[in-house]
């Protein structure tokens, strides 16, 4: 099996695929001021098996558009939709959210946990910023740097990864300057890394070695996700995702 499907296979068994929470996600919509009552249209962005999907559905009146690129998770998704009868709020779209079929101005929410760095930050919010209605919301978890500065070993690991990584003043500019009025920003606890996605794929590993025969690809897969737990353990004093809320200005104003 290509590396690229035991990865998938490792993730996708999971109620998430990067770290954030149920409540963390609530804390995110009351910045917001996201009615729960009013008819919305949201589009999920790199949805994975949709943990924000299906909090979504159940507190809203809305329907959802769940954007991600792989049709593994989203089939994961489907049959979550379908087990909490939310089946009439939730469409699956198996798209690249470089490439989104959307029209102008067509939703009042843009949500996407985790998942911006795939295209970087500043492309995601400038592109997506015409799918949202005047006065919609954009919500967005991003990794961010949440000290000033940071050992050598650490910035050195993350900018090879994701050059893109900031502190949040930064994030916040980015979102100034491209059309948005920055509302809320908080960052994701410690649980929402080791309680809600950590642990649980650390207890999946030996089922995983074993479905795959304790293969090398599915050893080595192990080994890179347990060097990334050690690094934030021994780090996430300098670290976390941000979550970014704002709202989209109308830049007909003068
Ligand atoms: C870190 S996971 C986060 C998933 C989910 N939002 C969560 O928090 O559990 C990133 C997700 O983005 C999806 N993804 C990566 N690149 C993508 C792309 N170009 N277009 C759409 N989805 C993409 C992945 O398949 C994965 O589900």
């Amino acid at each position: 099996m290509e590396d690229y499907q035991l990865l998938i296979d490792l993730h996708k068994r999971s109620n998430r695929q990067g770290p954030g929470g149920d409540a963390e996600s609530e804390k995110a919509l009351s910045l917001a001021m996201i009615d729960g009552v009013a008819p919305l249209k949201i589009a999920d962005i790199g949805c994975g098996t949709g943990a924000s999907t299906l909090l979504l559905a159940r507190l809203l009146e809305a329907q959802i558009t769940a954007v991600d690129f792989l049709q593994d998770f989203l089939e994961v998704l489907e049959n979550r939709v379908e087990n909490m009868g939310l089946s009439e709020k939730v469409t699956t779209l198996c798209c690249s959210m470089d490439n989104l079929p959307f029209g102008d101005e067509e939703y009042d929410v843009i949500w996407s946990e985790g998942a911006i760095y795939n295209v970087g930050f500043e492309r995601g919010v400038i592109d997506w910023n015409r799918f949202l209605k005047v006065g919609g919301l954009l919500v967005v978890s991003e990794i961010t740097w949440i000290t000033a500065s940071r050992p050598s070993a650490l910035q050195k690991y993350w900018e090879s990864e994701y050059p893109e990584i900031d502190v949040a003043s930064s994030k916040i500019c980015i979102l100034e300057k491209n059309g948005y009025s920055p509302i809320g920003y908080f960052i994701l606890p410690e649980h929402c890394w080791l309680d809600n996605y950590y642990r649980p794929m650390q207890n999946s590993f030996k089922d995983f070695l074993n479905r795959h025969g304790n293969s090398e690809a599915a050893r080595a897969i192990v080994e890179t996700e347990n060097r990334e737990i050690e690094l934030y353990e021994k780090y996430k004093a300098h670290y976390s995702y941000g979550v970014y809320v704002a709202r989209k200005l109308d830049q007909r104003m003068p």
